[in-house]
């Protein structure tokens, strides 16, 4: 018995942009970006925003709109069987409500409990194992379970829009991201394994090698004595926030805004992340196969994480494996962080790499620092 993956799916952007273009921005070119990262366009959202995205690849993953193959045999979801809706996102389209609330009420999921879960690029395996976790507490078998919501079918969500804190004059950064969605399905079976093992860490990110900063633009009109009055005539009289101070200082940034960077931007150390994430790949890899008490060689496919096709290839050769035990996608689409794992399983579906019985390792990793890993049967 376990907690089963039963529908996929993706939402992309049109527009797709080319390194060539890019290199119109800033100081780059197609050889640069393609030789070290493995990316020659990336999809940016110039209308849809996140929850379009994410709608479009829920309703592909319900079986709504083109059930992917493999799962054409399952017949398409009712609204209202569905009762959890995880959604990982760092670019939510606003504070308040939750994407996974405003998800629910486009899709009609009447009966799902729903929230958002921020881990950044590790978001949406993060977002799975907290749905297994829910699913698996609540069964009939276990102690206590009486006590507690019951989840049967939860649908869980990655999406982003990146290209919304992207500095597009940073070449550093901006050549590596884009927007999409992917989502499944997932559903306790009785009569099938599912999700066998999982695994989610975080380290402390001491050097702030992948950070971004919030932007807040409401008037702000207290001061330590209370209210103040000068900017309570004056809107253009607006008082710092201070605690954004304190906090551009921690995060190692208050250089660069008062210099005038956008502040609602990703800035990264770059060789930093790198070192990190090839560790982090394999380690989590090898975590969740020893806790599921199985080899490499019991593993159909590693769907992982997209940042820089180096990344997979660094941790391809650690693990002793040929790169066509990985699926691959970041060529027309980029780093879009928690989208990345939900898109490119949708992608091994699509191009029918998974049957039924195989055994899959999702993985990621991400700001936090965070990584994490689960290894399903298909
Ligand atoms: N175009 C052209 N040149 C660029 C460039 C670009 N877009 N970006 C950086 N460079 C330059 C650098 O300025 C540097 O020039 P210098 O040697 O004159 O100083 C040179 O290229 C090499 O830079 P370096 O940072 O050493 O490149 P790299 O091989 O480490 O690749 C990354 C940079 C960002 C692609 C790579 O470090 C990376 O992928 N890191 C991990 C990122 C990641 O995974 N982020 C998300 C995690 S979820």
């Amino acid at each position: 018995m376990g907690c089963c993956i039963v529908g996929c799916g993706k939402g992309l952007p049109a527009l797709d942009v080319t390194n060539d273009e890019l290199a119109t921005l800033v100081d780059t070119s197609d050889e640069w970006i393609s030789t070290r990262t493995g990316i020659r366009s990336r999809r940016i959202s110039i209308e849809e925003s996140s929850l379009d995205l994410a709608e479009t690849a829920a309703r592909q993953a319900l079986g709504w709109e083109g059930a992917l193959p493999g799962f054409e045999q399952q017949s398409a979801f009712a609204p209202e069987d569905i009762d959890l809706v995880l959604f990982a996102t760092l670019t939510p389209d606003a504070l308040l409500p939750s994407s996974a609330a405003l998800l629910r009420r486009r899709l009609g999921l009447v009966n799902a409990v729903s929230f958002d879960l921020n881990a950044a690029c590790s978001g949406f395996v993060y977002s799975l194992t907290v749905a297994e976790a829910l699913m698996a507490a609540s069964q009939a078998h276990v102690a206590g379970a009486s006590g507690r919501n019951h989840y049967h079918r939860a649908l869980v969500v990655g999406a982003e829009r990146l290209s919304r804190i992207t500095n597009w004059q940073d070449r550093n950064t901006c050549v590596l991201f884009g927007d999409g969605a992917g989502a499944v399905v997932v559903e306790w079976r009785d009569d099938a394994p599912g999700i066998i093992s999982s695994y989610i860490k975080n380290d402390d990110d001491t050097t702030n090698s992948l950070v971004c900063p919030a932007s807040f633009d409401s008037s702000f009109v207290f001061d330590q004595n209370g209210v103040n009055e000068i900017a309570i005539q004056d809107p253009a009289a607006l008082l710092a926030d201070a605690s954004l101070d304190r906090i551009d200082e921690e995060l190692g940034v208050i250089e660069g805004v008062a210099a005038g960077e956008p502040r609602q931007s990703i800035r990264m150390d770059g060789q930093k992340v790198f070192k990190f994430a090839g560790n982090a790949l394999t380690n989590a890899v090898l975590e969740v196969l020893n806790r599921a008490e199985l080899t490499l060689d019991d593993i159909a496919l590693i769907v992982p994480h997209q940042a820089n096709e180096r990344i997979i290839k660094y941790a391809a050769k650690k693990l002793g494996l040929s790169l066509d035990r990985f699926q691959i996608s970041i060529e027309h689409r980029g780093n879009s962080s928690a989208a990345c794992v939900p898109m490119t399983l949708s992608d091994a579906y699509d191009s029918g790499k998974i049957s039924p019985g195989d055994k899959v390792i999702m993985v990621a990793f991400g700001a936090g620092l965070t990584s994490g890993a689960v290894l399903y049967e298909a």
